[in-house]
């Protein structure tokens, strides 16, 4: 692929064109936002389609995820845990190893370029894992611009390594205390800062959710994900894999590797939002398993709800999939059949976390283990000679504490381990 058509391809989808102009995936999608908003979203758009379609900065995005984020991540064949689930190869596409740990630096990079170019002095952003936080906060640093991340009290607690890390990077981390102290909360923390101060702030969004034009947009810089996992696929089985696995917590990993295969009728598509402690419990964050639709944070999309369309309150181990709604493009994706949305419970993804440690090495973020909890399930499904790829959406560090918590240990600073 030479640097140039890398990004360009996106634009030439044959025949899945989604959005429309007006940002709507089908009835999803859409801005729904204050009025004050709405100019600072014109804008957005304007210059995030002008220049999209730029050579230069197609080069620019191209370089630095060549050279700042270390792109392409490679494609990684499991053999061990393909040999011992029995069934589909299995393949982990390495976001991992991408600069800061995780894929959300891919439209941090992107984001950054286009604040840069319309001049904005102030980056604000949410994060719930802490990982699009400290992406943001790496890209403000190398441009040395001001940074405030919004964050859930909740999630500051059991994500303080990525606190630091922010903070480390110069930001200003914003504990959030209103509603579940989550990522939802923080969302709406940093829409209120956008609304008063639109001029100087670019909001560096860290999923595909969102009013328009951030789920397209935070889906274009994310699909350079699937565009590599698709050639080395067919370098390195000679086919198209059988089946893509991501988890969903907003949506941007699993969009990044899904987008590239919309037209590839075979491969069959699999989201994984997280069940929590069970869908009959009713703590989890699996919008998909119900029914509910609705508008949340700028968009129309599946989403957790009362009978009288309040807002409920999600659950799940991981920061990251702990979140009401999900990106309009998956719910579309979901109407028209084309992807397939399932679950896997906190038991199922701690316990993937640990045979994919014990068995390849390579420690998962507890995100991307839902995802690989759910490869545990279809793997045995398949033939031997089918592939599975499935996004290793980040790394485990950030996680430690809280599996350790699990098992019933406190890590201090001092001795490591007690308990
Ligand atoms: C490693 C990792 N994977 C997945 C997610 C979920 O986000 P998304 O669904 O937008 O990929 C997060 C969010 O923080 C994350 O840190």
């Amino acid at each position: 692929m030479s640097d140039q058509s890398k990004s360009q391809k996106t634009l030439d989808k044959e025949t899945y064109q989604q959005p429309d102009n007006s940002g709507h995936f089908g009835q999803f999608g859409g801005r729904y936002v204050a009025e004050t908003l709405t100019s600072a979203l014109q804008e957005l758009e304007a210059t995030y389609r002008e220049l999209w379609r730029d050579s230069t900065f197609q080069a620019d995005f191209d370089r630095d995820l060549a050279h700042f984020v270390g792109r392409p991540s490679p494609l990684y064949h499991a053999e061990r845990l393909s040999e011992k689930l029995g069934g589909a190869q299995i393949y982990l596409k390495r976001e991992d190893l991408n600069h800061t740990g995780a894929h959300k630096i891919n439209h941090a990079v992107g984001q950054a370029l286009l604040a840069k170019h319309m001049g904005k002095t102030r980056i604000i952003a949410e994060t719930g894992a802490g990982q699009h936080g400290v992406a943001t906060a790496t890209v403000a640093a190398r441009l040395g611009l001001e940074c405030v991340v919004y964050m859930g009290a909740k999630d500051v607690e059991r994500q303080a390594l990525n606190v630091y890390r922010m903070k480390l990077l110069g930001a200003t981390v914003i504990p959030v205390t209103s509603g579940s102290q989550t990522l939802k909360d923080a969302i709406n923390e940093a829409l209120r800062d956008w609304v008063a101060r639109p001029e100087e702030t670019f909001y560096i969004l860290g999923t595909v959710c969102g009013p328009h034009p951030y789920p397209e947009m935070v889906r274009d810089f994310q699909s350079i994900i699937g565009r590599e996992a698709k050639q080395q696929c067919q370098e390195m089985t000679g086919k198209l894999p059988d089946a893509l696995v991501a988890c969903v917590g907003g949506g941007s990993n699993a969009m990044g590797l899904f987008y590239e295969f919309i037209d590839d009728q075979d491969v069959k598509i699999y989201g994984v939002e997280a069940g929590g402690l069970g869908i009959e419990s009713g703590e989890h964050a699996a919008r998909m398993a119900g029914d509910r639709k609705g508008v949340f944070q700028g968009q129309r999309s599946f989403l957790m709800c009362d009978d009288d369309g309040q807002i409920t309150e999600s659950y799940s181990v991981s920061a990251g999939l702990d979140y009401p709604g999900v990106g309009p493009e998956h719910s579309y994706l979901r109407e028209i059949g084309r992807a397939e949305y399932v679950y896997a419970t906190d038991d199922e993804a701690l316990a993937a976390f640990r045979n994919l440690t014990r068995m390849e090495g390579i420690m998962p973020a507890l995100e991307s283990s839902h995802a690989l909890a759910y490869v545990e399930k279809l793997a045995p499904t398949l033939e031997k000679d089918q592939v599975i790829v499935v996004n290793l959406s980040g790394r485990g560090d950030k996680d430690i504490h809280t599996v350790a918590a699990i098992d019933g240990l406190a890590l201090d600073g001092k001795s490591g381990l007690q308990g």
